[in-house]
């Protein structure tokens, strides 16, 4: 194994700023998820996690970054992250047998949790934390320097953003849409969350959803997760770090670099929690993408170990016929209480 993969995991265990999206992150991604789950995968989760609050899925979306500071959780450190061997800014990549060393990353850790949750024969106890871990995971990997080696995932690289010093993996977990957010409790959350839900229903992401569900199957999860780090990993070369390493160290990247890493933040939130919602669909009923509200049609649902993986493109393909057809009473089907 390179040393440099036994350096970011000694780092990783060590460095307290080294937690994937911070609280604001990992929970407007699972409120986003919420506003997509279908019924059925409503209930799913809440029985599973236990918890009906208006914020269940939220509410566990940061435990795996509690756990992994455990004796117990010690093991899972690794799985928060995926170390891309590339060569930002010239050419980003994440390839999966080079890249995820054998004793786990972000994407075989999906994999084993997603199998984990879809286990009938663990306890619930199992399960609860197999769900909680793809929770946060699927955040994680939307985090372009969770899917990095460049110095620790950036962990390594000083800056200061508006004044204050920190590194630059920090300024992607946190800085960055902290100031765009204006906080990072949960009723900052819930605002945010309800401007990006918004912006995938009928604004600046109407037109892309669809292809953020590309590549996605339930009996591929390695390959699914694959897409997800890649999207992400592409970021790093294009707004992480466009000119190197030498572009940021030591650099004020609260104004110019800030404002260049809006679009590529806020949309990485934004896919990290329309694809959680597929998956968790995926997993309690064998169909992806069926937004909240949208009838369930007679012959589809499923439990999801009885069907074999539904194909994530043919189901967006149905999808989007239905709201075609149905606009104008899917419109006030899908808004709920919201809009
Ligand atoms: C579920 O939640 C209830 C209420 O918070 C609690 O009393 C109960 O012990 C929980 N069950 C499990 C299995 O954790
Ligand atoms: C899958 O998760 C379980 C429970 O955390 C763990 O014991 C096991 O080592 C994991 N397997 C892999 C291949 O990561
Ligand atoms: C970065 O900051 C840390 C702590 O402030 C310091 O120990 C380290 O030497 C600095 N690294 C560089 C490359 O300046
Ligand atoms: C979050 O912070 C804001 C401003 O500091 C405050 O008004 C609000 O009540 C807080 N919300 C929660 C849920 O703590
Ligand atoms: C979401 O917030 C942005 C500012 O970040 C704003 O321009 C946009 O209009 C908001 N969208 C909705 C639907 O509120």
């Amino acid at each position: 194994m390179p040393s440099t993969l036994s350096t970011t995991l000694l780092t990783l265990l060590t460095l307290p700023s080294a937690h994937a999206w911070g609280t604001l992150g990992h929970t407007t991604i699972a409120l986003i998820a919420q506003n997509f789950l279908h019924p059925k995968a409503v209930a799913y989760t809440q029985a599973l996690l236990n918890d009906s609050t208006p914020t269940y899925l939220a509410n566990h979306a940061t435990w795996a970054d509690s756990y992994r500071s455990t004796a117990e959780g010690a093991f899972t450190s690794v799985f928060h992250y995926i170390d891309a061997l590339d060569a930002p800014p010239a050419s980003c990549e994440v390839i999966y047998e080079r890249d995820c060393p054998e004793e786990g990353c972000i994407v075989s850790a999906l994999a084993n949790y997603t199998a984990r949750i879809r286990d009938e024969e663990l306890s619930w106890d199992d399960r609860n934390k197999a769900l909680k871990m793809v929770i946060h995971f699927t955040g994680d990997i939307h985090q372009p320097l969770h899917t990095e080696n460049t110095a620790v995932g950036g962990n390594r690289i000083n800056t200061t953003f508006d004044g204050r010093l920190g590194n630059l993996h920090r300024v992607w977990d946190s800085s960055i849409i902290e100031k765009l957010v204006g906080g990072f409790n949960m009723s900052f959350a819930q605002a945010w969350a309800f401007n990006l839900t918004t912006e995938i229903r009928h604004g600046e992401y109407r037109r892309q959803r669809r292809g953020w569900l590309k590549g996605m199957e339930l009996e591929e999860p390695v390959g699914t997760a694959m897409v997800w780090a890649n999207d992400a990993n592409d970021d790093v070369c294009t707004t992480v770090l466009p000119e190197g390493v030498e572009g940021v160290e030591g650099k004020e990247l609260g104004g110019a670099y800030y404002q260049a890493a809006i679009p590529a933040a806020k949309s990485e939130v934004a896919k990290a929690g329309y694809r959680l919602a597929a998956w968790l669909n995926l997993i309690a009923t064998g169909k992806a993408g069926l937004p909240k509200g949208l009838k369930v049609h007679k012959r589809s649902p499923q439990p999801a170990n009885v069907l074999p993986g539904q194909s994530f493109e043919w189901t967006a393909a149905v999808l989007e016929k239905r709201l075609a057809v149905r606009a104008a009473r899917a419109e006030a089907e899908l808004c709920g209480h919201e809009c």
